[in-house]
């Protein structure tokens, strides 16, 4: 059985589709525990009444990142996961932190990475103008938003989106590529050789989603 720890910062719906498909497709694991860095994080309502442990590290209790992230750390390595997820976790890690979870922390990043790193990525792709926009889940490394790439989720761009309706239509696409990349994970599925992901059986590691009647132009 492995051992999952989920991170979140807010509303935790990421947090939420894994902890459901992992119930519900009997996955080989288990959410050991879900720990977020604000104590004011939806989510942790929701993993509380699943009978998940829960924890916060409030970052603003600490004087400097190093300090946090050896807390976090602390706090994390108490439930002893062979996988740490970052569901919507809006702390930039320092590289230690990074390398000690080195091969074992996922990411979701609300774009097609490499494109749109960083925060507001749904306006950065509005802005550019393309056509196609999307969901990225990807092994972190010590480079913001970038890491091999685990699984992709495209959806198109239509006439008259905003970054709001844009966001609900990849948010639609995490909630299916997650929960699918986690369960690659702890079935043993995923090797890494030279920063590239390999599936093992392979299977589409993309989905192309399109907007649905009466959504946009
Ligand atoms: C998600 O869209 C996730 O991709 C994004 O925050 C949202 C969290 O929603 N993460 C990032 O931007 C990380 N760089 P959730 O709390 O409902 O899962």
């Amino acid at each position: 059985m492995k051992k999952l720890v989920i991170l979140i910062s807010g509303r935790g719906s990421n947090m939420e589709a894994i902890v459901r498909a992992c119930a519900s497709e009997g996955w080989p694991a288990q959410v050991a525990a879900v720990i977020a860095n604000r104590p004011d994080a939806a989510g942790l309502a929701f993993a509380a009444s699943r009978g998940i442990a829960t924890a916060v590290v409030d970052h603003r209790q600490f004087p400097d990142r190093d300090s946090f992230d050896a807390a976090l750390a602390e706090q994390i390595d108490i439930f002893g996961p062979d996988l740490v997820t970052l569901a919507g976790f809006m702390r930039v890690l320092t590289a230690r932190f990074v390398d000690h979870y080195a091969g074992r922390m996922l990411n979701v990043h609300p774009s097609l990475l490499p494109s749109f790193p960083g925060l507001k990525t749904h306006q950065q792709a509005l802005d550019a103008g393309v056509r196609l926009h999307g969901a990225s889940v990807h092994f972190v490394t010590s480079q913001l938003d970038h890491g091999p790439i685990v699984a992709q989720s495209a959806v198109p761009v239509v006439a008259g989106d905003t970054a709001a309706t844009l966001a609900a239509r990849v948010l639609a696409t995490e909630h299916i590529i997650y929960p699918r990349a986690v369960r690659w994970f702890v079935e043993g599925r995923l090797a890494l050789e030279d920063s590239r992901v390999t599936l093992t059986p392979p299977e589409p590691q993309w989905l192309f989603a399109g907007h649905t009647a009466g959504e946009g132009a």
